[in-house]
């Protein structure tokens, strides 16, 4: 018998809309010219680039020319880390994160106190949640840049991203987010939410990976990362990626129509999920905001197993799930998310991070919810903890 196939690692990445796939092909082959070149083949592909510009920026109440493509997310948050406070070196030194960001976005905070910068790693709550007085508190006369995720990448937690947009703005400090999984998910308005730099990235939108932006509000300078040929104005230079970012743009539209229809969609089936395995699982807990959630994301952990050993039993049943981020679950040791909300090492390690998408079908969720209480039962049977209570 074929092995029924469920996917519920979206927020790790995303398969490519077939409509994203159908506008990418052409750009591969008979539209193949370079944006940098004068002859027409040059000018299809500009035009091209442009269009998905305009696309992205509409996404989030942006202009089409404070769009900025880069690789990944990890590129657009290097670049507004480093290159904000390389262009404000002389205003001040000092940044605040929160200590539930990206690993992108922490390693590159640590990197810049390799380079006279000081850094702030503001603690959050037991959901995950940024305190907006504690964040007033920690602002010094020489911070330039304040970053806070708009909603984390395991728990789903969502950051009242407007109030702190508001501090910002009334205390003239630069506000950059990391939208990786909200953007095309749920509202962003950068005008809206006082946000002056915003990530987006579009593998986890439905859209190829090798494509991603940085929204920079107009007026404000940041130091390039990547000198050479003068593409993105200078901010980027590099051979345009002309056939993922024509999908991303495309997946931009998509998003824009669908988004809303699709986003209550994902939230009745997450909530139906998580209801279900609370009340089927004994000793199980949710990781995060009930309801200040993504909505397509679902954290359990568990009491008495490790999330490696569920996944591995998931997998075996043709689920496709994980611990926490792609890039941390090939490492052993406890997500730094989890121990931030306050999880011991072994709570950490008994946590199960489920995120669905566009193809996830509420039978897929009844049938996670028909196994994963046996595989619990079968784990906590042969754990070790269990006996060392
Ligand atoms: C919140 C967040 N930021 C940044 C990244 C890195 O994105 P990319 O894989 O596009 O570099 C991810 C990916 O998981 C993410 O979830």
């Amino acid at each position: 018998m074929k092995k029924k196939k469920t996917y519920l690692d979206y927020a790790a990445t995303t398969p490519v809309d077939p409509r994203v796939l159908k506008v990418m092909l052409p750009y591969f082959s008979e539209k193949f010219g370079n944006t940098m070149s004068l002859h027409n083949f040059g000018q299809e592909a500009k035009n091209a680039l442009e269009q998905a510009r305009e696309n992205v920026a509409d996404l989030i109440g942006a202009k089409s020319d404070e769009i900025i493509f880069t690789s990944s997310a990890t590129e657009s948050n290097n670049l507004a880390l480093k290159g904000i406070t390389f262009a404000n070196k002389d205003k001040g030194r000092h940044i605040i994160i929160s200590s539930i960001e990206h690993s992108c976005i922490i390693q590159s905070a640590e990197w810049l106190t390799s380079h006279g910068f000081k850094v702030t790693r503001l603690p959050v709550d037991k959901y995950g949640f940024v305190n907006e007085n504690e964040l007033e508190k920690a602002i010094k006369r020489d911070t330039i840049l304040i970053s806070i995720m708009h909603a984390n990448n395991e728990i789903g937690t969502i950051e009242p991203i407007k109030k702190i947009g508001e501090i910002c703005k009334r205390k003239r400090i630069y506000f950059h987010t990391d939208a990786a999984q909200t953007f095309g998910k749920i509202f962003i308005d950068v005008n809206l939410m006082n946000i002056d730099l915003l990530t987006v990235s579009s593998h986890k939108m439905y859209g190829p990976k090798g494509a991603a932006a940085l929204f920079i509000r107009k007026g404000i300078r940041i130091e390039p990362l990547i000198h050479g040929g003068g593409q993105e104005e200078g901010l980027r230079s590099s051979t345009i990626n002309v056939p993922a970012i024509v999908g991303f743009g495309q997946a931009c539209k998509i998003s824009k129509k669908e988004m809303e229809k699709e986003s209550k969609r994902l939230k009745r089936l997450r909530d139906k999920l998580i209801k279900g395995v609370l009340k089927k699982i004994p000793g199980s807990y949710l990781n995060g905001h009930p309801k200040k959630r993504l909505p397509n994301n679902a954290n359990f952990r568990f009491d008495f197993i490790e999330g490696e050993s569920i996944i591995i039993q998931l997998d075996l049943l043709g689920i496709a799930a994980s611990t926490g981020s792609a890039c941390s679950s090939a490492k052993l040791e406890p997500s730094h998310v989890l121990l931030e909300i306050g999880l011991k090492p072994y709570q950490a390690h008994g946590s199960l991070r489920l995120s669905l998408g566009k193809w996830t079908k509420e039978k897929e969720i009844d049938y996670v919810l028909k196994v994963l209480p046996k595989i619990i039962k079968k784990l906590r049977n042969i754990s070790p903890f269990k006996k060392n209570e």
